[in-house]
């Protein structure tokens, strides 16, 4: 699959559920969002018919994400189809380790390698604060633990760098790569129609993470986890870990874009962002073939993301980015 652009597109982000136990600051609103209804999400045979199609077009990894993944049932049942899928030669996950405890082992056996996970503090009381779900933090460790025990390789921390609520821990999320062989990723904050005062006011660019991590120790360009995601990642020398800054905000990296998602109600988006969308749920509970949507939607995948600090004309009208994945 070869885009507009000439970009290889090869890697396709799922969403299983629009749904999350938790209620982070910078995605959804505290009450929730509009839930999608059971008959507007895609069935798992759906989702991996949608994949099937397209793997014989050149996809070959597949990331399951949400909302949270793990709030919907049997998902262990999904990554077996999924990964049972000729062409399809990597699965991961990304989730915010509620659940990972119970889930870990169940998931590893049925073909998931790898998890990325979402942790925006390591102090219990602001886990809770950021989470808006009192209680988390013990799960979410426990998530990690059990990510480590059943050999999840290689583990990503997703950490949304916040001014003045986590942005003195930089330097912990750090050094924890000095320790444990976890790859450890600042995210710069994006306006989403949900978040625009948070995201203007408390923004801080990867490039001030680096500074105040080049204060604390010498680090050095490192090769990364592999994935050809958008972090560019560096090391403290002789450390296990490694650590990542992606920077949606203050540089862009959408020319290596190697991606397209899926949502839960089954809209193909070419972009995390923007208005683009093209609906196979429809199509294909008629039986029409699919390939020539998709191969549309490649073709018309933007150049870029338009996005704006402060504003959220260049999400796309997108509330959260619980709604298409991340
Ligand atoms: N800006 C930056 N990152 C976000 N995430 C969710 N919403 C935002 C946002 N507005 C992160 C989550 C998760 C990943 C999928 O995206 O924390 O780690
Ligand atoms: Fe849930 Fe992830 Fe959104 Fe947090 S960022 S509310 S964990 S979907």
């Amino acid at each position: 699959m070869i885009d507009g652009f000439g970009r290889r597109i090869e890697y396709l982000r799922v969403s299983v559920t629009d749904k999350c136990n938790l209620r982070c600051v910078y995605c959804m609103p505290e009450q929730g969002l509009e839930w999608l209804r059971k008959d507007e999400l895609l069935s798992y045979e759906e989702i991996v018919r949608i994949i099937a199609t397209m793997a014989p077009l050149g996809l070959r990894r597949v990331r399951i994400t949400g909302g949270e993944p793990l709030v919907r049932r049997d998902l262990p049942d999904l990554a077996r189809m999924i990964t049972a899928v000729p062409g399809i030669d990597d699965l991961s996950l990304s989730t915010n380790a509620v659940l990972l405890d119970e889930h870990a082992d169940a998931l590893r056996a049925a073909g998931v390698r790898r998890v990325n996970i979402s942790l925006d503090s390591l102090r219990p009381d602001r886990i809770d604060a950021i989470s808006r779900r009192p209680g988390s933090a013990p799960r979410i460790m426990a998530g990690l633990d059990a990510a480590e025990r059943v050999g999840f390789d290689p583990i990503k921390v997703n950490v949304v760098l916040m001014r003045g609520s986590n942005d003195d821990e930089i330097a912990d999320f750090a050094e924890l790569t000095r320790e444990r062989p976890w790859h450890v990723r600042f995210i710069e904050l994006m306006p989403t129609g949900s978040n625009l005062d948070l995201s203007r006011d408390a923004f801080i660019s990867c490039t001030e993470a680096l500074g105040r991590l080049r204060a604390i120790g010498e680090i050095e360009p490192a090769a990364g986890p592999g994935g050809n995601g958008p972090a560019t990642y560096y090391r403290f020398p002789g450390a296990p870990g490694t650590v990542g800054v992606i920077t949606p905000m203050s540089h862009n990296y959408c020319e290596r874009c190697n991606r397209m998602r899926l949502t839960a109600s089954g809209q193909l988006r070419p972009c995390l962002f923007g208005h683009i969308e093209t609906n196979l749920r429809d199509p294909l509970r008629r039986g029409e073939d699919l390939v020539p949507l998709i191969a549309e939607t490649l073709r018309i995948k933007p150049e870029r993301h338009w996005l704006v600090q402060g504003s959220d004309v260049g999400s796309g009208g997108l509330v959260a980015l619980s709604q298409t994945g991340g």
